[in-house]
């Protein structure tokens, strides 16, 4: 739909009626000869530049659908333990900064009429926005060790450029404690439609099957700043593609592996071999092998008997207890290299990402931990630990994720004290699309929405916080 300002209307209109007063009567019916020439085809051609550029120039839109491709800038918050980016929401549009999730598929923010767990962190005031529509379903989300719930709304969401309009999230009041630090204000799920507890069709997924980005990618690079003894609260993150992969971020060529299953839900590959300070790992076949791979989640979790497989490798390394059950420590001086293959190339999580913390005199606790997921996730969490170790590409068509080798512009991020943190960038809108089909979705959805519980990044930060005391 085309809108124009009405003082552009208006323009139109008065010119038009002022023509003919203004003209003699034969340049009129010259005029009027010259339209009537034209062929339907080159009316076409004009009507269409005329409105596309009348669009353009005001800023309105049109329904032609645009591809394009946009960048968001990453801030690495708490040494490497989540990775946030900025969107915005609404009319006029308010920017948040949300972690980016691959490991989930719902977009919310704390409310203004939060009342627990937003107190220190921006909030949405639906009232400011004049396209909010509240659609008054409760929503839930279940995550490793915190959860948030609120309401289900629509609203436009601007990101790196694009925009959906009526897209679903929800406007959450109350948010565990440690799952917002400041000024984080909610989280963008990236993985599919058929994990979101919402229902609703994903932001990103709306924009790569609706055709708004040039190639139907998102990828990320992400820094490491952990290894870094004088890191701050933030630091210069990397960055998220939509619509293209950055050449300047990586070398060789990216390794795509098609996701296992026939539903997409998270972005899952299998693992294939897994290595240790060089020796192997039996690794199970089948379902058993999944890994989702989640952005959102800071360390690597898997089965118990596989990460105590891990540690067996590595001389003197004992289980965690109390509030470390389920972690591993090791000698820190020890430096450990566990590399994984989805298939093709083995990648390595380097010493310094194996390395979490000190934990006690000269033992470290290390970056791989046992989990047992439910039934319907992955049987491994591949996060950042990972992550920082490669460029990510989430391919959405065929449903795939790639990895590609690091260059030299990313790796000289890592650890660089002086580089600029960047602040919250929405970015000239150049695309836009319409949720698919959310609407009627989610107008009769259950009461209670749940999603398989993983441990994501917010189960760290508790870590953290226990850790810290
Ligand atoms: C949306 O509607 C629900 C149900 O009426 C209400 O509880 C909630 O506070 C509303 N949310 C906002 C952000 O106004
Ligand atoms: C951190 O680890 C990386 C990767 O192993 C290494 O290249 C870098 O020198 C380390 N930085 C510091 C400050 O130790
Ligand atoms: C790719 O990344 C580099 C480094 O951040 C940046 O300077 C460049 O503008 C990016 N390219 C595109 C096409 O966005």
């Amino acid at each position: 739909m085309l809108t124009l300002p009405l003082t552009i209307i208006a323009l139109l209109v008065s010119d038009a009626s002022a023509t003919p007063t203004r003209q003699p009567r034969g340049i009129s019916l010259d005029l009027h000869r010259r339209v009537q020439s034209r062929s339907v085809e080159e009316l076409g051609v004009w009507a269409k530049n005329h409105r596309e550029g009348l669009a353009a120039k005001y800023g309105g839109r049109t329904t032609t659908r645009k591809r394009s491709t946009g960048t968001n800038l990453l801030v690495n918050q708490g040494g490497d333990s989540s990775f946030y980016g900025s969107l915005a929401i609404g009319t006029p549009p308010v920017a948040f900064d949300v972690i980016l999730d691959t490991g989930s598929a719902d977009l919310w923010v704390a409310g203004s009429t939060c009342t627990r767990g937003c107190s220190s962190t921006p909030t949405f005031d639906v009232s400011a926005s004049s396209t909010f529509t509240n659609k008054s379903t409760p929503f839930s989300i279940v995550y490793g060790s915190g959860d948030a719930s609120g309401a289900l709304a629509s609203d436009t969401v601007q990101m790196a450029g694009f925009s959906v309009s009526n897209q679903v999230f929800a406007v959450c009041d109350e948010v565990s404690s440690n799952l917002l630090t400041s000024p984080v204000s909610g989280l963008l799920g990236l993985a599919w439609d058929s994990i979101a507890a919402s229902r609703a069709t994903p932001f990103a997924q709306t924009l790569a099957t609706g055709n708004s980005w040039d190639s139907p990618v998102m990828a990320f690079q992400l820094t490491r700043f952990l290894n870094q003894s004088r890191t701050g609260e933030s630091q210069a993150g990397g960055s998220f593609t939509m619509g293209f992969v950055n050449s300047t971020l990586y070398t060789g060529d990216i390794e795509f592996i098609n996701m296992p299953t026939s539903t997409n839900s998270y972005w899952i590959l299998p693992i294939k071999a897994m290595t240790v300070q060089g020796s192997s790992i039996t690794v199970p076949s089948g379902s058993d092998a999944y890994a989702a791979i989640d952005t959102g989640t800071t360390l690597i979790g898997g089965p118990p008997d596989q990460i105590a497989n891990v540690y067996a490798q590595i001389p003197n390394s004992q289980p965690g207890t109390g509030d470390l059950e389920g972690y591993y420590m090791y000698p820190c001086d020890t430096s450990v290299t566990v590399t994984f293959s989805f298939g093709g190339k083995s990648w390595a999580v380097s010493p310094a990402d194996f390395e979490v913390q000190e934990v006690s005199r000269g033992m470290c606790m290390g970056g791989l931990f046992s989990l047992s997921t439910g039934d319907s996730a992955p049987s491994w969490i591949v996060g950042d630990t990972f992550l920082k170790n490669v460029y990510s590409v989430f391919r959405f068509n065929p449903p795939s994720v790639g990895f590609a080798a690091l260059s030299g512009y990313s790796l000289s991020m890592n650890g660089n004290l002086d580089l600029a943190v960047p602040s919250a960038t929405i970015g000239s809108v150049s695309a836009f699309a319409t949720a698919g089909g959310s609407s009627n979705r989610n107008s009769d959805a259950a009461v209670s929405l749940r999603t398989p519980s993983l441990i994501s990044t917010i189960a760290m930060m508790s870590l953290w916080a226990i850790l810290a005391n």
